[in-house]
C-alpha cells in the first residue's frame, strides 16, 4: 500500500503544489487535512477490504445484501484507476527518456530545458511512443505476476531502493549549505498568511490523490492483508512514509532550486523536467549521476503505484469471468493502451486535438481526480458510516483503538468527512 501511496503525486505533485501555494503553510494544511480527513477516509477503505475479502465489486455485494445490485455498482469506480494509469504511465515514460537522457548532457539553460521537454511531447511521437510502450509492458508484466510474487516482490525491493537514493541526494543537498538552509524554511517555517480558500482544497485534493484513494485500490489491497495486521499501525505508516518521501523530494527539489535560483512557482512538470534538469546539467559529471539516480528513483515510486492501478479491475474481471489472470490484463491492456496512445496523439503537434479546450492528458487528469476520486471517497465513506454495522467495524478495529478513539472516528467518518468532501468536489466543479 505504500508503495502504491509514494509515487509521482508525492515526488513531482507534492513540491510544485508547495511551490505554487506558498511553501510551508500549505504543508501544515496538507498535514492537518491528512490525518483530520484522509485518515478516517482510508481507514474506511481499508474496512471494505478486510471485510468483504474480495474484488471491489463483490466485496460490495457480499456487504450490502440488501441492495447488492445498486451498491456493487460502487466496486466500479476502480475503473478511474484504469483511467488514471493510461495519462500516469506516459508521464512515467518521460521520466524513463530522461534516465536515458541523464547519461548524456542535459540542456544548459531553462530556455533549453522547456523547449527539450515540449518538443519531447509535442513533436517526438516516435519516442513517446517507445517511452510510453516500455513502461506500459514493465508494469502489466508486474501485475500479471500476480499481488504476492508480482506485486509484492516489486515494492519489497522497490520501495527501500528509492529510499536510499533519496538519502544519498539529500545528503548531497546538505553540501548546499545555504540553498539547503533557504529549502528547510521555506518548507517548514509556515507563512499562515498564504492559506486561501483555494490551497485548503487543492492539499485536500492532494492528500486523497497521493494516499491513493477514491479508486478501489485500497480496499482491494487491502482484501489480502493478513488478519493480525494492525490496521491503525500499518495506516500510520502508510501516511508516515507518504509524507516522509514528499518532504524529502521537496528538500532535495528546492535546494537545487534556491542553490541555482530557479523559480518556486514554475508551474506543472516545469520544476521536475526543466528546472530540475538545467541544474543538474550546471553540476557537471555529478550532476550526471544525481540526474540518473533521481529520475531512478522517480521510475520506481511511478511503477509502483501504476501497478496498484491495474490490480483492482484484473481481480474483479478473474473472479467474475472465471478468467486467467493473463486474458484479464490483456482486455485491460487493450483499454489502458488506446488511451495512453491518444494522449500522445493529443499532444503530438500534427495530430493534436483538444476537447473542450483541454487536451485529452487534461481531460482524464481532471475527469479522475477533480470528479471521480472525491466523489468515489464520499460513497465509501457514506457506505462504511451508514450501511456498515457499527459492530463489524468495532471487532475490526477495536484491538487497535479504544472505544473513545472508535467514536470520534466514526462519527468524523459519518458527517465531517463527506461534507469536507463534497466542499472540495463542489468548489473544483464550480470553480
Ligand atoms: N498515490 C499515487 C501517487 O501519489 C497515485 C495513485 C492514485 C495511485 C490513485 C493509485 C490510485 O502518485
Amino acid at each position: 500500500m505504500a508503495g502504491s501511496a509514494v509515487g509521482l503525486g508525492n515526488a513531482w505533485k507534492f513540491p510544485t503544489m508547495v511551490g505554487n501555494n506558498g511553501g510551508s503553510a500549505f504543508i501544515v494544511l496538507y498535514l492537518l487535512l491528512t490525518f483530520g480527513i484522509a485518515f478516517v477516509a482510508f481507514l474506511a477503505e481499508l474496512s471494505i477490504g478486510r471485510l468483504g475479502g474480495t474484488d471491489p465489486v463483490h466485496s460490495f455485494e457480499k456487504l450490502a445484501p440488501k441492495n447488492k445490485n445498486r451498491w456493487s455498482l460502487a466496486g466500479f469506480f476502480m475503473i478511474g484507476a484504469i483511467l488514471i494509469a493510461s495519462f500516469y504511465m506516459l508521464v512515467i515514460g518521460w521520466i524513463l527518456k530522461y534516465v536515458f537522457l541523464s547519461f548524456s548532457s542535459l540542456p544548459n539553460t531553462t530556455e533549453e530545458a522547456g523547449a527539450m521537454f515540449g518538443s519531447l511531447i509535442s513533436n517526438e511521437f516516435f519516442n513517446s511512443f517507445l517511452c510510453f510502450t516500455s513502461v506500459f509492458c514493465m508494469v502489466f508484466f508486474v501485475v500479471s505476476k500476480g499481488i504476492k510474487s508480482g506485486i509484492e516482490r516489486l515494492n519489497v525491493w522497490m520501495m527501500p531502493s528509492l529510499f536510499i537514493l533519496l538519502i544519498v541526494m539529500l545528503a548531497y543537498s546538505v553540501s548546499y549549505t545555504d540553498g539547503f538552509i533557504q529549502a528547510a524554511k521555506f518548507l517548514f517555517i509556515p507563512d499562515l498568511c498564504k492559506i486561501t480558500p483555494d490551497v485548503v482544497l487543492s492539499a485536500l485534493g492532494l492528500a486523497f490523490f497521493s494516499l491513493s484513494m477514491g479508486v478501489c485500490v485500497i480496499p482491494t489491497y487491502a482484501a489480502s492483508l493478513s488478519d493480525g495486521t494492525n490496521l491503525v499501525k500499518s495506516t500510520l505508516s502508510i501516511i508516515f512514509i507518504n509524507i516522509l518521501v514528499g518532504i524529502m523530494m521537496g528538500l532535495v527539489v528546492f535546494t537545487f532550486v534556491f542553490a541555482y535560483g530557479a523559480d518556486t512557482t514554475q508551474a506543472g512538470p516545469g520544476l521536475i523536467f526543466v528546472s530540475l534538469a538545467t541544474l543538474f546539467a550546471k553540476m557537471g559529471f555529478v550532476g550526471n549521476v544525481l540526474a540518473v539516480a533521481f529520475f531512478i528513483s522517480l521510475l520506481f515510486a511511478g511503477v509502483t503505484s501504476a501497478v496498484s492501478m491495474i490490480e483492482p479491475f484484473t481481480f474483479y474481471l478473474i473472479n467474475k469471468f472465471k478468467i486467467s489472470r493473463k486474458l484479464a490484463l490483456t482486455y485491460i491492456g487493450v483499454f489502458v493502451y488506446i488511451l495512453g496512445i491518444l494522449c500522445i496523439v493529443s499532444f503530438y503537434e500534427p495530430t493534436s486535438f483538444t476537447i473542450l479546450n483541454k487536451s485529452f492528458f487534461d481531460i482524464l487528469d481532471y475527469f479522475t481526480s477533480n470528479i471521480l476520486m472525491p466523489i468515489g471517497a464520499i460513497v465509501f465513506s457514506y457506505f462504511v458510516g451508514f450501511i456498515l454495522k457499527k459492530e463489524s467495524l468495532y471487532i475490526l478495529f477495536g484491538n487497535f483503538m479504544n472505544k473513545l478513539i472508535f467514536e470520534c472516528w466514526y462519527f468524523s467518518l459519518r458527517y465531517i468527512v463527506p461534507i469536507a468532501i463534497l466542499a472540495i468536489a463542489l468548489y473544483q466543479i464550480l470553480k
